[in-house]
């Protein structure tokens, strides 16, 4: 059987590149002349921020951090921790976050926190997808892809339980 089988598609791989592109041209306009940091939130956000990083016509870093929540696997506890740091300093850089989505936010305030601590000049975040129905905590989104219901999506990176990550589109399990 197909891996993407048992998924009915919500946003087409050519829908997400038409995103990805306008994502990319937005952050090329507001970083010009700006010592800008792509930072990946792993595992989820390794294909977009793949894809957004070419979108973006200007000299860049890539960096990742790794983090993961305690408690069970579909819902955030809040309590976060760094499995994977940054591999340099941000000291002075203009950070950009890069994360696949954001549901309850807790996740995100706890990154958000955490890198003030680290003196960069700005800390900005993009993400993929938002489901603002399920926020717990206000989160400034300044660059998003799509808004969407609170539904739970895999594939371009995002999966359940590990598996559909590397489906080139994203969908919803199909019940029954
Ligand atoms: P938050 O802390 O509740 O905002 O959740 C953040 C993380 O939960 C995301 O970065 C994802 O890794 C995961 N997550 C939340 N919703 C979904 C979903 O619909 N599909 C796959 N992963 C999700
Ligand atoms: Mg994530």
């Amino acid at each position: 059987m197909k891996l993407a089988a048992d998924l009915e598609s919500m946003f087409s791989a050519e829908k997400i590149a038409q995103r990805v592109r306008e994502l990319g041209a937005q952050i090329e306009r507001d970083y010009q002349g700006k010592d800008l940091v792509l930072l990946g939130v792993l595992k989820g956000s390794y294909i977009f921020i793949s894809d957004l990083a070419r979108a973006i016509d200007l000299p860049l870093s890539v960096d990742f951090i790794g983090l993961s929540s305690y408690g069970e696997a579909t819902e955030s506890s809040g309590v976060v921790k760094i499995t994977s740091d940054l591999s340099r300093p941000i000291e002075e850089k203009h950070v950009l976050i890069v994360e696949d989505i954001v549901d309850t936010g807790l996740t995100m305030r706890y990154l958000l926190d955490n890198l003030a601590t680290r003196h960069p000049a700005s800390v900005k975040l993009v993400t993929l997808l938002h489901k603002p129905s399920r926020s717990r905590t206000r989160i400034r989104i300044d660059y998003l892809g799509f808004q969407i219901e609170d539904r739970f999506v895999v594939g371009y990176g995002l999966v359940a339980a590990e598996k559909y990550r590397n489906v080139p589109f994203i969908g919803e399990l199909k019940h029954g």
